[in-house]
């Protein structure tokens, strides 16, 4: 089944949406998530019948993909993988042609890809909702994921300081969109050169986020609730400059005394793919702090929700 919605509800970046949006969307997920636990999730498997969400991938991913594609599955839904490499855009079929031709077969679209201003023209095009699965940009799907788990772990993450320590990448844009949103203080802790785009942390800062960068990484990790670090040569970073930048970031590296820095109860957060003895030491990562696992598998209950509140508005029949 195919249905089309007047104005469609895309999901491209943490900061298009309402904190009060967001926050019914973790609900939500939490809601799920403890019926799922518990056997109480009969209901769910009927939310997406005859749905299916197209997903692009012009980027390697395997958690992304598959917590998107067991969510409809598990919801009574269906999902179509689709690689840029085998779509007729990887040989110029434009965006704009491509999303009208997605609108007329599926629900959703997901799309993972490196240039931010294509997903936004994907769904400038499209008259069904898109997904940002992550661009060089922003991971905000991730961030959903990331909050929920943090709440699980500690609480609310309102009032709370969180660290992040290495490349201000697209994960590091999405925690900056998110302070400003849920209300949280992030101290970031980057070396020269790496720093998050300054619009990001303008646009952050204006809407009233408490965020500061830090050169020193002990520094910026006091007192923190949880200490957040992310590969340093993401997807389409190259490899040729791997040295220079494991040189640059290897005092970033997130260590037992890094973690004995933090708050005594600080939790240890990472999207993965992870990489030991680079930007986290396997003490770390495999230790008792360490949530990545729960983080992983949170991408599930989140991309449920999330999914659930594109498809949620007003919604027309072809
Ligand atoms: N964290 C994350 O997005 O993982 P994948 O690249 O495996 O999808
Ligand atoms: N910053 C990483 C995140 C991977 C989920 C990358 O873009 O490769």
């Amino acid at each position: 089944m195919t249905t089309s919605q007047a104005i469609p509800r895309h999901f491209l970046d943490i900061r298009d949406h309402s904190a009060d949006t967001l926050r019914g969307m973790l609900d939500d997920a939490a809601k799920m998530k403890r019926d799922w636990k518990s056997g109480r999730s009969g209901p769910q498997r009927a939310m997406f019948e005859g749905l299916v969400l197209a997903m692009i991938f012009q980027k390697p991913s395997t958690r992304t993909r598959i917590s998107f594609e067991v969510a409809m599955r598990d919801l009574g839904g269906a999902a179509i993988v689709l690689h840029g490499d085998e779509l007729q855009l990887g040989r110029g079929e434009t965006i704009a042609d491509t999303a009208r031709v997605l609108s007329g077969f599926v629900d959703a679209v997901m799309i993972r890809t490196a240039d931010h201003e294509s997903v936004i023209d994907l769904a400038r095009h499209a008259s069904i909702p898109v997904l940002n699965g992550l661009t060089d940009t922003s991971h905000p799907c991730q961030l959903m994921a990331d909050i929920l788990t943090f709440e699980e772990a500690r609480g609310s993450v309102r009032g709370q300081k969180i660290a992040w320590l290495g490349d201000g990448n697209n994960v590091a844009h999405s925690w900056i969109q998110a302070a400003a949103r849920f209300d949280f203080e992030l101290a970031l802790a980057i070396p020269v050169g790496f720093d998050p785009d300054h619009e990001q942390i303008q646009w952050a800062k204006s809407e009233g986020a408490s965020i500061k960068i830090y050169r020193d990484p002990e520094e910026a990790v006091q007192d923190s609730r949880a200490v957040v670090t992310d590969t340093w040569i993401s997807m389409g970073d190259s490899e040729a400059d791997g040295a220079n930048r494991r040189a640059r970031f290897a005092p970033y590296q997130v260590t037992g005394k890094i973690m004995a820095s933090a708050a005594p109860d600080a939790i240890f957060m990472h999207c993965l793919p992870a990489h030991r003895g680079e930007e986290v030491s396997a003490e770390v990562i495999d230790g008792p702090a360490s949530m990545v696992f729960a983080e992983a598998e949170n991408r599930l209950h989140a991309q449920k929700a999330l999914i659930r509140w594109c498809l949620a508005g007003p919604v027309a029949p072809k």
